[in-house]
């Protein structure tokens, strides 16, 4: 039987296995839903990049590992849960809601009132999970991300969610 998921900091160690787990879910959740010629740049070597600098960067990652691996793992920035991610041996598990409460956590802590994620619109998986856990939508954004150099505007819903 699989231990309990426990959270801590991600580590230099775990840059591999967090990009693994960036990279697959962000394909299972996107392509067709977002604009033309992201998803061809959304490449392991991508994630990589990302998470590698993250990591190195920041201290805003935090992982669940369960077993010794990494079940899934959230990025905070300022008020923003910006990526919340589990892989998918461990979807539907609880994984996601015990690393979205680490995410509301942290952004209280931080002093924040209302935490906010910005989700692409028809992620409908991560919409039912995100409204399960007590977020509500806020209307319609344009996430700007940059990929591979190039800049695109992603159609998003926001979602908030009162945190003190
Ligand atoms: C989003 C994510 C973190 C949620 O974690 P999870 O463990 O899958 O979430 P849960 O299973 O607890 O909740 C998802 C809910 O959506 C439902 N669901 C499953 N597939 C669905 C679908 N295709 N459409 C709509 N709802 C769906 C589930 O039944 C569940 O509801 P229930 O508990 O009432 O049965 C995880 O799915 C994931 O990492 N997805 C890929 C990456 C991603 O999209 N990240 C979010 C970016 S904003």
């Amino acid at each position: 039987m699989a231990t309990s998921p426990t959270l801590r900091p991600a580590r230099p160690a775990d840059v591999d296995a967090v990009a693994g787990v960036f990279h697959r879910g962000w394909h299972d959740a996107h392509p067709g839903l977002v604009p033309d010629g992201l998803t061809e740049r959304r490449t392991p070597e991508s994630f990589l990049e990302r998470v590698t600098r993250r990591v190195a960067e920041t201290e805003e990652t935090t992982v669940a590992e369960v077993d010794g691996r990494i079940a899934g793992f959230i990025m905070v920035h300022d008020d923003e849960a910006e990526q919340v991610y589990v892989d998918r041996d461990f979807r539907g598990t609880g994984v996601a809601a015990l690393l979205l409460t680490e995410a509301e956590r942290q952004i209280a802590a931080a002093g924040h009132e209302v935490a906010w994620l910005a989700v692409v619109r028809g992620n409908e998986r991560a919409q039912a999970f995100y409204a399960k856990q007590g977020w509500v939508d806020d209307g319609d954004v344009d996430y700007h991300v940059t990929a591979l150099g190039e800049q695109f505007v992603s159609p998003c819903r926001r979602l908030v969610k009162p945190v003190l």
